[in-house]
């Protein structure tokens, strides 16, 4: 047997109320903030995640599924969003094009990770990003949506990080600062450390390994470095967050994995919910990241762009429907079952069915003939919430008859009204 390659997984019928439930509310959500839909592809140039993911981060490291086309050009599988949306702002002009630069985008991410619980190699994102506004507002107000999305998902026990890493003005000051603090202990971190000491001291932060830590824990806090206009821009997000009334806190360690990042970073942490007891929590492990975003206002530059700031945040689909709560998502049911019974039965009631359909009503039946008893079992197993009966006997009084399969009432309905009233019993 062939099986899925390690770190994909199916979603299955059973798990897909949950995933359009997330996919329902997060496209609601975004539209009702005056965000636009977009699509870019899934495979790109390979220099375009390298120059934008950077190339200092774990992702383009170690992390890309690239291969080179039979044209001889490097591919790479989107490991993120971001830099797309950015090419696709410039190469179409949009900040021309459009109202507003306020964009999102649904779809699959490929990262080659170690999978674990909440963390798969193809995964699905929620992407948002919003360009050419610079005003602290805007910070907040796309912190809000990402905090409305888990809020209206019903996802409880998750908390805001919030952090800022400063601007190229002021950061070489911090990496100074954090190199000479770590002095003596730099030989004593792991070889990924070593190696980001030489090319993006701030990775350090992002470091798991567990002996690492405790140095880490005494490093220098970027916030103690930022200049006067990044100071003021991360004390107006946090005015702003405490006027909508969003409860954050300050994570010094939020550097985040990836190099555009400038000022204002965030997180919000989650826990997943155990079977049966909604209001218990397991925590998803180090994989709580719910959702993790922040401004980049060099990117668009850097991508050949104009000068034009940026923010935005992606979340985890994956991980939004494992932190869902039980029930999320469960509507009743709307299906009804035709059952036919003999020959004049099963004739009408093919007919009734595609009625039902054309009338938009969501209807089966079985199309082998069965006994009346087996074709009821079916219908209890479909959850269907109501069957319809044809049969020789009702046909010749001009009637089906109607049972409402949760509390086995049954009653006779006349054949030329019967679409009409199972439509209207059924929404
Ligand atoms: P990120 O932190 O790399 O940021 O990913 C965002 C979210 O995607 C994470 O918080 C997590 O929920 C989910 N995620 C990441 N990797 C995996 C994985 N291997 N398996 C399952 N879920 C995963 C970005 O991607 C940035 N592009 C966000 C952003 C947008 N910043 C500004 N604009």
């Amino acid at each position: 047997m062939i099986t899925a390659i390690r770190g994909t997984h199916d979603i299955l019928p059973g798990e897909i109320a949950r995933w359009q439930f997330v996919e329902r509310v997060a496209r609601e959500l975004c539209e009702r903030y005056g965000y636009l839909e977009i699509r870019t592809p899934v495979i790109e140039r390979e220099e375009l995640f390298a120059k934008g993911t950077g190339e200092s981060t774990d992702i383009v490291q170690k992390e890309m599924y690239s291969f080179t086309d039979k044209g001889g050009e490097r591919i790479t599988l989107r490991p993120e969003a971001t830099p797309s949306m950015v090419r696709a702002f410039v190469e179409h002009n949009l900040e021309n094009v459009l109202p507003s630069a306020k964009l999102y985008a649904m779809g699959p991410m490929f990262r080659y990770e170690r999978p674990q619980k909440g963390r798969y190699r193809q995964f699905h994102q929620l992407d948002v990003e919003v360009f050419g506004l610079s005003d602290p507002a805007i910070d907040a107000e796309v912190i809000d949506l990402a905090w409305a999305l888990i809020s209206d998902l019903g996802i409880r026990r998750a908390e805001l990080v919030i952090n800022s890493v400063g601007c190229a003005d002021c950061r070489p000051r911090f990496q100074q600062a954090l190199l000479k603090a770590l002095g003596d202990d730099l030989p004593k971190l792991c070889q990924d450390c070593q190696r980001r000491a030489r090319t993006n001291p701030l990775r350090i932060y992002d470091c798991k390994v567990p002996a690492d830590q405790p140095i880490i824990d005494r490093l220098p806090h970027s916030i103690d470095y930022l200049d006067e206009p990044c100071a003021t821009h991360f004390k107006g997000v946090q005015a702003h967050l405490d006027a909508f009334g969003i409860p954050w806190r300050i994570s010094h360690r939020l550097v985040r994995g990836l190099d555009y990042y400038t000022r204002t970073t965030f997180e919000i942490l989650g826990a997943v919910a155990s079977a049966g007891e909604p209001d218990d929590a397991e925590s998803l492990g180090a994989q709580n990241a719910l959702l993790g975003g922040g401004r980049y206002d060099g990117l668009v530059k850097d991508l050949g762009g104009p000068d034009r700031p940026g923010i935005g945040f992606a979340a985890g689909l994956e991980r939004l429907v494992l932190a869902l709560p039980e029930h999320a998502g469960a509507e009743p049911s709307r299906l009804a079952c035709v059952v036919a019974i003999g020959d004049d039965g099963r004739r009408e009631a093919l007919k009734v069915l595609r009625e039902l359909r054309r009338a938009g009503v969501a209807a089966v039946m079985e199309f082998e003939a069965r006994s009346l008893r087996a074709q009821m079992k079916r219908a209890d197993r479909l959850s269907a919430r109501v069957a319809v009966i044809v049969g020789g006997d009702e046909l010749a009084r001009g009637e089906v008859t109607l049972r409402d399969m949760a509390t086995g009432d049954q009653r006779p309905v006349a054949r030329s009204e019967a679409v009409d009233v199972i439509r209207t019993a059924l929404t």
